[in-house]
């Protein structure tokens, strides 16, 4: 982070939590920041940029760069609890989504905190129901808006596609069988507000909800869920299920 943007978050920072309640943010902001990036990309940073460049050339989109929170234009004050705009390695992604065994024409895939919707076009590709990205700075929701009108994949097999201005962690969830990635989108205040949201579908019914949880810094959160069980753990993964549909649910894990 520039000393700009750190001056800018310092400053709003003091505003809205005082002297010791920004010393304490610091602390966890410090903390995530260090490990927000993926395990695989930090060991090659260059190999990931140059994949995420290609990713960009090929399909003509603006998927690429790395974006402080500071820098965007969110309007809630939950701003200081968002992480920045980073994108997911869209090849991993696709590895992942494809790990899962499931009927996919009867699930809806949500990306929580989507940014410039790389994943959402990732899962485009696949024949879900619906694809659905949130996102609440409304800068790179109009990026993300025109990255799906370029998008243009041979084997897209899903055309209802929509990014969405809005809190992830309050934003309506279908009763129908969801499939809800996130990439480490926010620090642990937020996050239980995420939880109880999903938690609240869960209750509701609608069919199996399995959650992709892409770098799981806050998975203890997830665990302490009495809605999910944990079906699988790697370093950059963490893949929960509602308890009522954990059983048999067909996730590869050995891949
Ligand atoms: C690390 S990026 C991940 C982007 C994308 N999901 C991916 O995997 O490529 C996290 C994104 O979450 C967004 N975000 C953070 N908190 C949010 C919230 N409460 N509501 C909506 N978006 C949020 C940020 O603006 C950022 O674009």
């Amino acid at each position: 982070m520039s000393l700009d943007s750190t001056l800018k978050v310092i400053g709003k920072s003091l505003r809205m939590r005082g002297a010791w309640g920004t010393l304490v943010f610091a602390g966890g902001v410090a903390k995530d920041g260090v490990s927000q990036m993926m395990p695989a990309r930090r060991a090659a940073p260059r190999a990931a940029r140059r994949a995420d460049e290609a990713f960009d050339e090929q399909f003509g989109t603006d998927t690429a760069g790395r974006i402080s929170t500071s820098k965007l234009d969110i309007e809630s004050s939950d701003w200081v609890f968002g992480h920045g705009y980073q994108a997911a390695s869209a090849e991993w992604l696709r590895e992942v989504i494809g790990r899962l065994g499931i009927r996919h024409a009867d699930y809806h895939f949500f990306d929580l905190g989507c940014g410039k919707a790389r994943p959402v076009l990732v899962a485009s590709d696949f024949p879900f129901a619906r694809v659905v990205g949130v996102e609440w700075s409304p800068e790179l929701v109009e990026v993300a808006r025109k990255n799906l009108e370029v998008y243009a994949h041979p084997a897209q097999g899903c055309r209802d596609i929509e990014v969405r201005r809005g809190d992830a962690t309050t934003t309506a969830l279908p009763a129908a069988p969801l499939v809800i990635y996130m990439y480490n989108p926010f620090t642990s205040e937020i996050m239980s507000r995420c939880i109880e949201n999903i938690e609240r579908r869960v209750e509701g019914g609608g069919g199996p909800v399995v959650v992709l949880y892409a770098n799981p810094l806050h998975l203890d959160l997830w665990t302490a869920s009495p809605a999910f069980r944990l079906l699988h753990t790697e370093e950059d993964l963490a893949v929960l299920v509602d308890h009522g549909h954990a059983d048999g649910f067909p996730w590869r894990a050995d891949e």
